[in-house]
């Protein structure tokens, strides 16, 4: 493991001091009134874990290792379930609360850059939300507290600084963050080595095996000048020209330089090497009993429509935030980048020895312009391809068995939200090669009316993706909450695109990311409780969020 140098050591000692007396580092929220001093704090939290940020070197290829970024996680108080390392491998770890704990983390930064850390899905305050503009400097210290108050469900952490989010979730920061509650544990799921998180990313890798992103790798990714927002940095001035691009050598877009690279960090980075949970090839043997597979699509562009290769269905029993009311049977579903999905599979089903592949088939539209413009990646947008091999080996000690009710879930109520026959409406914009909402890019601390809402209410959103000069889907992300998808409809245009993925869409139960195909127009119910603050929503496609495609929303006591 690579540590940092001295003078941050010393740094993060210091600030590791002043977090004892309760003063946070520069950079932890100010104002915030409901921070216990860290005495109180580690008495009365349930769980506290130190979440380092690293530099790091794992062996994922043959040959030479491959340079990371990391969170390596450390549990200093709770039960030893609530940490699951991820040894050898870059995602992770996996945390597990239930709900009601309340959970420290210290957030350590050890990269050469700054950092902050977002929980996706959670509903928390919002000072514990990571927003960009609470990134602390390399060598600070973070401290997040919070209860949780979510239902059971697949949530997840990344790293979320302003403009590097892509990059630095590429080198690997991210974890699974995986809630129980007494409600899903009535039900008896497959739990302990039947329950298994699967999180699937798209990779580049060089000759060396190191990750390349752009133009950029994890080693080198220190120098200043490397920096590009969005796709307007080293691209633009970093020669190579559109040629090498556009004729691909199937290392992807990372090298590709010029006209190529801005292209690659305006559309998203698209890797031609399937991972999942970090394991190049993936291959996995089962019993022939029944399982629960925690799909997260951790891809920083890439969109899936999974499938079973022998065509059976597959039956989904969560989304996003939780347990649906009932399982649903789809013959594929899409899982657009931060969407997450809960399956059954009963490996029983098939006799011992049979080969499984789960695969992405191939669809239309995700990127409109996709062979031409990523810069020649191996693998494009809405190619068929493997994600993950099964193999099933003979009888299984778990006889759990699939409940026909789930979950109590509230129906949507579109009709209390203030604004039921007028939604506000959310236009995926580009303008000047960056992405934008209604005509706006990201700003730190900037908000519109439209998007000031008040607490305690309910309101109805439209994301629209029309036409813009390069329609392609989205995957917006609303931070903070959980949502309702009450509707969607055909602005106009790309109806085959939308053919080919439609019967895959999981609008059902709690969401928090939303897929939009091109064309699209989705209605989300969206409730405003208990936290006032200034919070995000973008697309979590994330060389979008990183070029613009990102707004605050402030809600107002
Ligand atoms: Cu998972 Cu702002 O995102
Ligand atoms: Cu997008």
């Amino acid at each position: 493991m690579t540590y940092q140098p001295r003078r941050q050591v010393i740094r993060s000692a210091i600030a590791a001091a002043l977090a004892a007396f309760g003063v946070p580092g520069r950079g932890a929220p100010t104002g915030r009134t409901d921070r216990p001093t860290a005495l109180d704090a580690s008495a009365a939290v349930d769980v506290h874990i130190e979440l380092h940020a690293v530099e790091d070197q794992v062996a994922i290829r043959p040959g030479t290792r491959t340079k990371v970024w990391r969170y390596h996680g450390k549990l200093l108080r709770g039960d030893a379930g609530s940490l699951e390392a991820s040894p050898g491998t870059y995602p992770g770890p996996i945390i597990r609360m239930r709900q009601g704990q309340r959970v420290r983390i210290d957030l350590i930064n050890s990269l050469p850059e700054s950092t902050v850390t977002h929980w996706h899905g959670l509903h928390v305050p919002e000072a514990m939300d990571g927003h960009p503009r609470f990134a602390i400097a390399p060598g600070e210290r973070y401290i997040y507290d919070f209860t949780v108050i979510n239902r059971a469900g697949s949530y997840w952490f990344h790293a979320h600084p302003d403009g590097r989010t892509g990059k630095q979730i590429y080198f690997g920061l991210s974890g699974l963050f995986l809630v129980s509650d007494e409600e899903e544990a009535a039900l008896d799921l497959p739990s302990g080595p039947y329950d298994l998180p699967l999180v699937i990313q798209d990779r580049t890798f060089d000759d060396d095996n190191q990750l390349v992103y752009l133009s950029e790798r994890a080693g080198d990714a220190t120098s200043e000048g490397s920096e590009g927002r969005g796709m307007m940095g080293g691209g633009m001035m970093g020669g190579g020209g559109m040629g090498g691009g556009m004729m691909g050598d199937g290392r992807g877009a990372g090298r590709t330089g010029g006209m190529g690279q801005m292209m690659a960090g305006m559309m998203g980075m698209l890797g031609d090497q399937i991972l999942v949970n970090g394991q190049p090839d993936a291959s996995l043997a089962v019993e022939a009993g029944p399982y629960r597979l925690r799909l997260l699509n951790a891809s920083n562009t890439r969109i899936y429509k999974l499938a079973w290769n022998e065509h059976s269905p597959l039956t989904v029993i969560g989304t996003d935030d939780g347990l649906l009311a009932e399982p649903l049977q789809r013959d594929y579903i899409m899982l657009a980048p931060a969407e997450r999905v809960d399956l059954w599979v009963d490996f029983g089903r098939w006799p011992a020895g049979t080969e499984l592949t789960l695969q992405s088939l191939s669809f239309e539209g995700g990127m409109a312009m996709s062979g031409m413009m990523m810069g020649g990646t191996a693998l494009p947008d809405g190619a068929q391809f493997p994600v993950l091999q099964m193999r099933v080996k003979d009888a299984s000690k778990n006889s759990a068995v699939l409940p026909q009710r789930l979950s109590r879930l509230p129906l949507p109520q579109p009709r209390a939200a203030v604004n039921f026959d007028r939604p506000k409406v959310f236009d995926i914009t580009m303008g000047m090669m960056r992405w934008g909402i209604n005509g706006k890019s990201f700003e730190m601390e900037a908000v519109t009316s439209l998007e000031t809402v008040k607490l305690g209410t309910q309101e109805v959103w439209e994301f629209r993706n029309d036409a813009t000069m390069m329609t392609m889907a989205h995957s917006m992300h609303v931070h903070g909450l959980q949502f309702q998808v009450i509707g969607r409809s055909v602005g106009g245009g790309f109806a085959r695109a939308r053919d080919s993925v439609k019967d895959g869409y999981l609008d059902e139960g709690w969401k928090d990311t939303v897929l939009v195909m091109p064309g699209e127009r989705v209605h989300i119910l969206v409730r405003f409780a208990d936290y006032p603050g200034l919070f995000l929503y973008h697309c979590h496609m994330l060389e979008h969020e990183d070029s613009g495609l990102m707004r605050n929303y402030l809600v107002k006591a």
